[in-house]
């Protein structure tokens, strides 16, 4: 009895053992990031939000780094290695152990291609639950060099055909294989295991699995998604592509969700980057990952946040930057040149210009004054500053962590804070300022004295 859609089990594998060495880069193809995730990361996201609970990645021997991310990611997925490469059937085989667990679908998809939508792969998933044993991933090209062509008889997948294989007519055939696929996870091992590497390349290739498929009297079928669903990514330069068609949907998916981005294609987010309503995006922003900004919030140009929770109404920039930890309350405002790392910042605090804030609180409605610098690291250990509420904090502090400075406190301008202040009080630690009468005008008179004047010495205080 087949299972109802809606509860039908899924089993994702990640083919991730290529040795992505057109990279010519030292870090393994899955690990190169986009919009602040690797590639890798973005793949399994996909599948998770297609269905799948149970998810195995396949990795190269030796992997490490690939099995880090994935545990980082996905603790519960099991990682297999391939110990040599020899196509992606066999890689898929290396996860046989997962395959017999025996879920309703499988989905086959592949490290390096991270652009894959979980409404994709749900189409695939679809096609399994309508009848097919094989559902593969097709897309139409702008220029189909290279891809195999997918083959369709009376609405059905009737093979794969790679370039190299296909008849003159066969190659004028506008629809390609995206490689991703979804097998029935009955079928699945069956199919599998016949597939031979009597090719050229003598590689096992997953892409067999549809005329297998139909020796075997089973059903396969093509399902069409947009190129840059199955963009797979070899070079640098595909890896730029591919960022910038991922800008473009999130620039978009933001802007849908009510966010103004003055000029969009300037504005680079990450994919987790959640942006309310009536939020304005100056141009020339920068998101790294795991930064909300609240509604009606404004973040001016040129500014770069990271890990930054900015609340209601807030105001950031130009010039700012958040680092991981900063959390603003509402209409908080943080001006040019100001740095705030692992610092809550409460409701209409103000620190508008050239200051840094760094593990600390800045108690509501607090003023802290231009160039004022918390003195958090002492070449050892990082220490807190905490400022109360209502606080006014000079120009030019430097406030010596750990230190407190009480509600309604004030900081006198320059002064080097290295005791507590208590609430009410103020602080104020700089040389006390003398008044010598005429001295400038005598050193002009002196300066203007001949060369060789005897008396060209700086007048006495
Ligand atoms: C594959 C398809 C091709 C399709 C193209 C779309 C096959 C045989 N061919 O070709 O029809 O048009 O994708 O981009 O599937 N991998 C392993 N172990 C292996 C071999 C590959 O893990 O032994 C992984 C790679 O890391 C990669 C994925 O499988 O993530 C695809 O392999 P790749 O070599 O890129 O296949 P293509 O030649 O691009
Ligand atoms: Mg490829």
């Amino acid at each position: 009895m087949p299972t109802a859609k809606n509860q039908r089990t899924c089993l994702a594998i990640v083919l991730a053992a290529g040795k992505g060495t057109r990279m010519k880069s030292r870090l393994p193809k899955p690990l190169h990031m986009i919009a602040g995730r690797s590639l890798l990361a973005h793949v399994l996201n996909a599948v998770a939000i297609a269905g799948a609970r149970d998810m195995a990645v396949v990795t190269a021997a030796r992997h490490g780094p690939v099995a880090e991310e994935v545990e980082r990611i996905v603790p519960e997925a099991q990682i297999f290695e391939q110990r040599k490469r020899r196509g992606t059937a066999h890689a898929v085989l290396a996860a046989k152990c997962a395959i017999k667990r025996g879920a309703d679908d499988i989905l086959v998809t592949f490290g390096d291609t991270p652009l894959i939508r979980p409404s994709a792969l749900a189409s695939l998933r679809a096609a399994l639950a309508d009848g097919a044993s094989v559902a593969v991933l097709g897309f139409t090209p702008a220029d189909p060099a290279g891809y195999g062509r997918l083959v369709i008889v009376n609405g059905e997948l009737a093979a794969i055909r790679e370039e190299n294989d296909a008849t003159p007519e066969e190659r004028r055939i506008p629809l390609c294989n995206g490689g991703l696929m979804a097998l029935a996870g009955d079928k699945a091992l069956d199919i599998l295991e016949r597939i031979d590497d009597a090719n050229a390349k003598r590689e096992f290739y997953l892409t067999d699995a549809v005329a297998i498929a139909r020796d075997m009297g089973l059903k396969a079928v093509a399902v069409e998604a947009e190129e840059n669903d199955v963009r797979g990514i070899n070079t640098k330069a595909q890896l730029a592509e591919a960022a910038a068609a991922l800008q473009h949907r999130l620039r978009a998916a933001a802007m849908e969700a009510g966010a103004t981005l003055v000029a969009p294609e300037t504005v680079f987010l990450s994919a987790d980057t959640k942006l309310g309503s009536d939020v304005v995006i100056e141009p020339y922003v920068v998101f790294g990952p795991g930064v909300v900004v609240e509604d009606g919030a404004i973040i001016r140009s040129f500014s770069h946040l990271e890990g930054a929770h900015v609340g209601k109404g807030a105001r950031v920039g130009p010039y700012a930057r958040l680092r991981p930890g900063a959390d603003l309350g509402q209409e908080v405002h943080i001006g040019n040149f100001v740095e705030v790392k692992a610092a809550t910042i409460e409701a209409r605090a103000k620190a508008n210009h050239l200051t840094y804030i760094g593990d600390a609180r800045v108690g509501a409605g607090t003023n802290v004054g231009a160039g004022t610098i918390t003195c958090n690291y002492d070449g050892v250990a990082k220490h807190k500053t905490d400022i109360g509420e209502g606080a006014f904090i000079g120009s030019n502090s430097a406030l010596v962590a750990p230190v407190k400075v009480g509600d309604g406190a004030y900081v006198g301008t320059g002064t080097v804070v290295t005791k507590d202040v208590p609430a009410g009080a103020l602080a104020i630690a700089r040389t006390p300022q003398t008044i010598k009468e005429g001295w400038a005008k005598r050193l002009r008179e002196v300066k203007s004295l001949g060369k060789n004047s005897k008396a060209r010495k700086k007048p006495k205080a």
